[in-house]
C-alpha cells in the first residue's frame, strides 16, 4: 500500500492520547482502519510537563492503533492547545501586479497580513484567511482570477509558545512519528462537529476537555476568534474530591456515574455511598451536594466563556448559538445549564459520522482527533492535486525552450 494514503490524526490530550488511522483511496473516500487510546500522563492544562510520561502515553496509543490497523505509523497531524495559545485578527494590502489576481498575489497579501511583530518566544501556528477585498468589494472567499488593482485580506492568526510547541513535537517524534501538521485543537474539533451552515450562521464551538476548554468562534464560514481557557473536566473532579474529602479516583467515578450540574430536581434528593479517604468509612452523600459543587464550577466556566464573547463584541455574531463538545460536556445537564448562563441556544455537538466505526467514534471526546484526521485528509488531497498539477506542468514545460519556460512559470 502506498504510504501517502495512510492518514493519521494524533490528539495528545490532558486525560487521553488518541490515534486514529485512516486510509484514503484514489476516489478520496476516507476509511477509518485503526484506533488507539491510552491514558495521558505528562500533560497539565494542555501543555507537556513531563516528556518521558508523555512519550510513553503516545507510544501506548500508537501501539494500539498499529495493532488494530496492521499498518506502520510514520507521520501524523497533531493537535495543540494550552493557555500559551494566543490568537488575533490582522489585515494585509497589496497592489495587484497585472490587474488579474493570481495565486502569487494571494500569497503576497497573506505574507503582508503576517507581517506583524510577534515576540521571539512565539511562533505562528495558523494564518486563516477570513475574507478578501478587491478594491471596494468585500466578502470574497477566492479572489484568484478576479480583476482589480488593490487586494486586501483579513486573516485570523494563531500563535503559541515556541518551547511548548517544540516540547509536544519532540514527544511525538521520540515516539517515532513525524508531526506533519500541527493544528489548534478547537479548529480540529470544529472540522468534525460543525456543519458548513453552522459556520456560516455564526456559532461558538466550546470543547470542554480534561485540562482546558477551547473556543472557536465562526461567522460567515470563517474563524473569527479562538481561545484556550485553562479550565476543564479535571477541575470539576478536583472540586468534588476536595469538597467531599474523597480520593480523586472516587471523585471521577461519582462525577461520571452520578454527577449533574443541575441541582434541585426530584432525583437529586436521594443519597449515594461514597468511599472516603484511606482509613475512613464509606459515607452517604446527597446527590444535591454533588450537583452544587459541579454546578458552581460549570457556572464559573460558562461565565468565563460569556465574558470572552461579550468583551470581544462577538455576542451579536453568534446567531446559531453555542455547541458544546469534548468529554467534559458529558456531565449531566451541561447544555441546559450552559444555555441558562449564556442566554443563547446551547446544545451538545457530536462528531459527524464518516469512514466507518461510527458507533465507537460518535463520542464528544473524539471530536478533536477525528477533526485532525479530516484536516490531514484534506491536506493529502490538496497535496496530491498540486503534485498532479506540477507533474503536468513539468511535462509541458519540458518540451519548451528555456526562454519560453520562464514566461510560462510566471503564468502558471
Ligand atoms: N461520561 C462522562 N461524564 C462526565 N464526564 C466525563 C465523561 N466521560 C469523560 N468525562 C470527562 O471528560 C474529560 C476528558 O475529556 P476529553 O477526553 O475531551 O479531554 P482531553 O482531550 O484528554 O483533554 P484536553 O482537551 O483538555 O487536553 C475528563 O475530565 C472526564 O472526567
Ligand atoms: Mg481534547
Amino acid at each position: 500500500m502506498n504510504e501517502k494514503n495512510i492518514i493519521v490524526g494524533l490528539d495528545v490530550g490532558t486525560t487521553k492520547v488518541c490515534t486514529i488511522v485512516g486510509i484514503q483511496g484514489g476516489d478520496s473516500e476516507l476509511e477509518i482502519v485503526g484506533i488507539g487510546t491510552h491514558p495521558s500522563y505528562g500533560l497539565k492544562k494542555g501543555a507537556v510537563v513531563n516528556i518521558d510520561q508523555t512519550v510513553n502515553s503516545i507510544e501506548g496509543s500508537l501501539k494500539e492503533a498499529k495493532l488494530m490497523s496492521g499498518l506502520e505509523i510514520n507521520h501524523a497531524t497533531i493537535g495543540i492547545a494550552g493557555s500559551h495559545i494566543y490568537s488575533f485578527n490582522s489585515t494585509g494590502v497589496v497592489a495587484v501586479k497585472d490587474k488579474e489576481i493570481k495565486t502569487s498575489d494571494v500569497d503576497r497579501v497573506i505574507e503582508a497580513a503576517k507581517a506583524v511583530v510577534i515576540p521571539t518566544d512565539r511562533e505562528i501556528l495558523h494564518v486563516i484567511p477570513q475574507e478578501f477585498r478587491i478594491d471596494n468589494t468585500k466578502g470574497i472567499k477566492d479572489p484568484v482570477g478576479m480583476c482589480g488593482v488593490r487586494l486586501e485580506v483579513h486573516v485570523h492568526i494563531v500563535t503559541g509558545s515556541v518551547s511548548l510547541i517544540h516540547n509536544l513535537v519532540k514527544c511525538v517524534e521520540q515516539a517515532g512519528v513525524t508531526a506533519e501538521h500541527i493544528s489548534l485543537q478547537p479548529i480540529a474539533s470544529s472540522e468534525s462537529v460543525l456543519s458548513t451552515g453552522e459556520k456560516e450562521l455564526g456559532v461558538v464551538l466550546v470543547d470542554i476537555g480534561g485540562g482546558t476548554t477551547d473556543l472557536a468562534v465562526w461567522k460567515n464560514g470563517s474563524l473569527i476568534h479562538s481561545q484556550v481557557i485553562p479550565v476543564g473536566g479535571n477541575h470539576f473532579t478536583n472540586d468534588l474530591a476536595v469538597a467531599l474529602k474523597i480520593p480523586h479516583k472516587e471523585a471521577e467515578r461519582i462525577k461520571i456515574e452520578h454527577g449533574s450540574v443541575l441541582k434541585g430536581s426530584k432525583e437529586q434528593s436521594s443519597h449515594i455511598t461514597v468511599q472516603g479517604l484511606p482509613g475512613s468509612a464509606p459515607r452517604e452523600i446527597p446527590l444535591n451536594s454533588i450537583a452544587q459543587v459541579l454546578g458552581a464550577r460549570a457556572e464559573e466556566l460558562f461565565n468565563i466563556v460569556k465574558e470572552i464573547i461579550v468583551d470581544r463584541g462577538l455576542n451579536h455574531e453568534i446567531t446559531g448559538g453555542y455547541i458544546l463538545t469534548g468529554g467534559g460536556t458529558l456531565v449531566h445537564g451541561m447544555p441546559e445549564f450552559g444555555e441558562y448562563i449564556l442566554q443563547i441556544p446551547t446544545k451538545m455537538g457530536l462528531p459527524t459520522p464518516f469512514g466507518g466505526m461510527t458507533n465507537i467514534m460518535q463520542h464528544p471526546k473524539y471530536s478533536t482527533v477525528l477533526g485532525l484526521l479530516l484536516e490531514s485528509s484534506k491536506k493529502n488531497i490538496d497535496h496530491s492535486k498540486s503534485s498532479m498539477r506540477k507533474g503536468h506542468q513539468m511535462d509541458f514545460l519540458g518540451k519548451l525552450s528555456d526562454s519560453l519556460r520562464s514566461a510560462f512559470r510566471e503564468i502558471f
